[in-house]
């Protein structure tokens, strides 16, 4: 990366959720502040603003990353997902985005993969993540408002959704 210069703004390109997306940023903008109020994409939130709580998690070039330990100016040349990303078609989002926001969002890169795996056409794997897997991944992210049972529940719905999915592709 070259030198950036302290109150300047400096362009970002990056592609956002398999979109090329630009926008500018001064070095020390956090890439949650850079999201939600420049580029008006919402869906990743702030909780903790200092790592803790997972609920500004985004995948940056494919790995999961907290979105408030990290620049904007950073991002710049990469691929990143938000929950959007989610939605099966514009304004209408994904069964478990729309139902336990934030917090799942690992459960829901979890999904994620297994849903790409099978659009990409690879085998689709016999069952969906079971509820130790779902538990495991949603580890690093603390909820601080309904408690853990409802996403676990909700992720385990949206996993059946994806077999469900899966199947159809598989029978068609
Ligand atoms: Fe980023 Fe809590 S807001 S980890």
């Amino acid at each position: 990366m070259s030198r950036l210069q302290a109150g300047r703004r400096h362009d970002v390109r990056f592609t956002l959720n398999g979109k090329p997306c630009t926008g500018e940023a001064e070095p020390r903008l956090l890439l949650t502040d850079f999201l939600r109020h420049q580029i008006g994409v919402t869906g990743t939130h702030v909780g903790c603003e200092h790592g803790v709580c997972g609920a500004c998690t985004v995948e940056i070039d494919g790995q999961p990353a907290r979105a408030c330990l990290t620049l904007a100016v950073q991002i710049d040349g990469c691929e990143i997902r938000t929950v959007e990303s989610l939605a099966p078609s514009a304004g209408k989002p994904w069964r478990l985005a729309s139902r336990v926001q934030a917090q799942s969002r690992a459960a829901v890169r979890l999904l994620y993969r297994r849903d790409t795996d099978v659009a990409r056409q690879l085998p689709a794997p016999a069952s969906g993540p079971d509820e130790e897997s779902i538990r495991d991944v949603l580890s690093g992210h603390l909820c601080r408002c309904t408690g853990y049972a409802p996403i676990v529940r909700a992720a385990l719905e949206a996993a059946a959704e994806l077999a469900d999915r899966s199947r159809e592709k598989t029978d068609a």
